[in-house]
């Protein structure tokens, strides 16, 4: 495989794969420790089936089954899209945009979940032509400009992580009473270690709050980590092509959607979620 590096923390790209023609397993472990080296993997001209991306993906481990309440629910896929059956594009206040809408916050897929998942993989099948680019942000570069003393006060931290969270910032009635009841909220350490490329922050969208603290604490504490998160250098920043397939390592980065540009062109993306093997805290 041919692999050029993206970006200095975060992010490579392979242009001379077939993933429909895996012969060696060997490449799938190739592909695992670039992601656990460099967090995103692009692999380009990947004009796939649904079943492709499945077959592809269970090489990785075990799939996630789509939760309630989301386009795909009950199967192995996310569908993310701004139209409906018809073709046309969805009022703002639709759900499936004010879903979109919760994208565009800095996350970690499944977060929520108990065993938070492994990876991601994101197939790119519509694509606007100005905008709606996605952003991978390197929570092991955040984790190393932290103060010494920063690091050392939340080593042993635990935070709530609730699906809830972010999305009724957005609007009170986007969480149904059937989604709140499959996704209580669980805790997730917030500092995680990979035994070979070292610590990172697991953060984002769902995070409520950092558990034994009063609001207030927690507040702060979360603001004064997030000033070193939010930093440009970290980013790597996405414009897709069409048939583009996106791996990304939900324990070591964080990701967002960004707006679409001009005029609401259609979007459509396929992601399949594997799921975690190990709890955070035991990590
Ligand atoms: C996702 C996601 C962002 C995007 O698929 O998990 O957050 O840009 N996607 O579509
Ligand atoms: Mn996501």
């Amino acid at each position: 495989m041919i692999i050029n590096k993206l970006k200095k923390f975060i992010g490579v790209e392979i242009n001379d794969l077939d993933i429909t023609k895996i012969l060696d397993i060997g490449i799938i472990n190739e592909i695992s420790e670039l992601l656990s080296e460099f967090s995103v993997v692009v692999i380009r001209d990947q004009n796939i089936t649904n079943d492709q991306h499945i077959k592809f993906s269970e090489f990785f481990g075990n799939l996630e089954q789509t939760k309630v309440g989301t386009d795909g629910s009950g199967s192995k896929l996310i569908i993310l899209r701004n139209f409906d059956e018809d073709g046309n594009i969805v009022s703002p206040n639709d759900r499936q945009r004010l879903n979109n809408l919760a994208n565009k916050e800095w996350h970690s897929d499944s977060s929520f979940k108990k065993i938070p998942s492994k990876l991601s993989i994101l197939s790119a099948k519509m694509i606007p032509s100005n905008g709606g680019d996605t952003e991978f942000l390197s929570m092991r570069a955040a984790y190393n400009s932290l103060p010494e003393n920063l690091k050392l006060n939340i080593e042993d931290k635990v935070c709530w992580h609730d699906y809830s969270h972010g999305r009724l910032k957005i609007d009170p009635n986007l969480v149904t009473s059937e989604e709140k009841k499959a996704l209580p909220p669980v805790k997730q350490k917030l500092v995680l270690n990979n035994k070979k490329y070292g610590k990172s922050l697991y953060l984002g969208a769902h995070c409520s709050k950092i558990d034994g603290m009063t609001e207030n604490e927690s507040q702060n504490l979360l603001k004064e980590i997030y000033e070193f998160v939010d930093n440009k250098s970290f980013v790597y920043s996405h414009i897709w092509k069409p048939y583009d397939l996106i791996m990304w390592d939900n324990r070591s980065v964080l990701h967002r959607a960004t707006p679409i540009k001009g005029k609401i062109e259609k979007r459509l993306m396929v992601r399949t979620t594997i799921a975690g093997e190990t709890s955070t805290l035991n990590d």
